[in-house]
C-alpha cells in the first residue's frame, strides 16, 4: 500500500500518510510554462496498491486534470490497483438536467476518472448518493456525520437541540445526524431563482426557542447558510451552529459568515482553505484524516468500510 499526494491538499495527504505510518510516494508534479500538468513517479510502484489523494476543488479543472494524469502515470508504472481518494468530489452538483440542454458534469467526471484507469473511488459526503452509480467501479462514500455528532455532544452543551436541513436535498443527512444526537428535525424550503442565489420560502417544523444545528455538504458562496440562519432567527431560534463537510468558501463567503448570526461553523479539511478560514473567528476545522486513513487501511486489507459507521 502506497500513498501518492496530488497538489490540491498536501496537508491532508501528509496527515493521512502520518496516520498510516507511511511516507508519501516520491513524485514530481509540476506545470509546464503553458499550464499543462507533468507527473513523474520517482520510485518503483510495480505491483503496489496505490491510493492517490486529490480533491477536485478550486481550481477544479486543474486539480481534476492533475488527478487524471496522476492515475495515468500510475497505470503506466504497473501499479496493481489504483484507488482515487477524492475527499471533495467537485462537479458533483450538476448531477441531473435541471433545465434542458445542460450537461451532467458529475457523470462526465466519473467517466473521465474511470477511463484514466482508477479501479476504485473513496470520497466523503458525495453531494448526492446516486453519484456512486455514475461509476462502474466500486465507490466508498464516507460520512462526516459521526464526527459531527461527537463534536456536538462534546462542545455544544445546550438543551433543546434541533437539526435543520438547509434544503430538501439535505434531509437524509440531517436525519442521520439527528438520530445520532437524539433530536428532532426541521426542513428549510429553499428556492434557487438563479445559479448562486438562494431564497428561503418556508420552514417546516417549529424552531422557536430551539438551539439549531444546520448540517450541509457544501458551503460555497455562503448564501444558503446565511439565509437559512436568518430565517431560523426570524422564527425565534436561539443559537445556530453550522456543520459543513466541504468548505468551498468562494467569493465573499467568509465575510458573509462573519457578518451573520452564526454562532460557530464547523467544517473539515477535505479542501485546504486554511488561509481563508484563518481570517474568520467563527470557523473551526476538524480533520477527517483519521477516518479517511482508516477506510484506506480497510480497503487495502479487504475488510469492511461500512462498519466504520455502525
Ligand atoms: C446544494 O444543494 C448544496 O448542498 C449546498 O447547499 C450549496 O452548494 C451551497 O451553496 P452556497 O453556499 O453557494 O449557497
Amino acid at each position: 500500500m502506497k500513498v501518492l499526494a496530488g497538489t490540491s491538499n498536501l496537508k491532508l495527504s501528509k496527515d493521512i500518510a502520518r496516520q498510516l505510518k507511511l511516507k508519501l510516494v516520491n513524485s514530481n508534479i509540476k506545470r509546464f510554462a503553458d499550464g499543462e500538468v507533468y507527473v513523474e513517479i520517482n520510485e518503483n510502484i510495480r505491483g503496489n496498491s496505490i491510493f492517490v489523494v486529490q480533491s477536485t476543488s478550486n481550481p477544479a479543472n486543474d486539480n481534476l486534470m492533475e488527478l487524471l494524469i496522476c492515475i495515468d502515470a500510475l497505470r503506466r508504472s504497473s501499479a496493481k490497483n489504483i484507488t482515487a481518494v477524492i475527499p471533495y468530489f467537485g462537479y458533483a452538483r450538476q448531477d441531473r438536467k435541471v433545465v434542458p440542454r445542460t450537461a451532467i458534469s458529475a457523470k462526465l467526471v466519473s467517466n473521465l476518472i474511470t477511463n484514466a484507469g482508477a479501479n476504485r473511488i473513496l470520497s466523503v459526503d458525495l453531494h448526492a448518493g446516486q453519484i456512486q452509480g455514475f461509476f462502474d467501479i466500486p465507490v466508498d462514500n464516507l460520512f462526516s456525520t459521526p464526527l459531527f455528532a461527537r463534536h456536538i455532544k462534546k462542545n455544544i452543551k445546550l438543551n433543546n437541540l434541533i437539526c435543520v436541513a438547509p434544503d430538501v436535498g439535505g434531509v437524509e443527512r440531517t436525519r442521520a445526524l439527528s438520530r445520532r444526537i437524539n433530536s428532532s428535525i426541521a426542513i428549510i424550503d429553499k428556492r434557487r431563482p438563479a445559479p448562486g442565489k438562494s431564497e428561503v420560502m418556508n420552514i417546516v417544523g417549529n424552531v422557536k426557542n430551539k438551539n439549531c444545528v444546520i448540517v450541509d455538504d457544501i458551503i460555497d458562496s455562503g448564501g444558503t447558510i446565511v439565509n437559512a440562519v436568518k430565517a431560523l432567527k426570524d422564527k425565534g431560534a436561539k443559537d445556530v451552529h453550522v456543520y459543513i463537510t466541504h468548505a468551498v468558501l468562494s467569493g465573499e463567503a467568509i465575510y458573509k459568515i462573519e457578518k451573520s448570526q452564526i454562532k460557530k461553523l464547523i467544517t473539515t479539511d477535505t479542501i485546504d482553505n486554511s488561509k481563508k478560514v484563518g481570517r474568520s473567528k467563527k470557523i473551526e476545522i476538524i480533520s477527517l484524516a483519521p477516518m479517511i486513513s482508516e477506510a484506506m487501511k480497510r480497503i487495502a486489507n479487504s475488510t469492511s468500510v461500512s462498519s466504520l459507521f455502525k
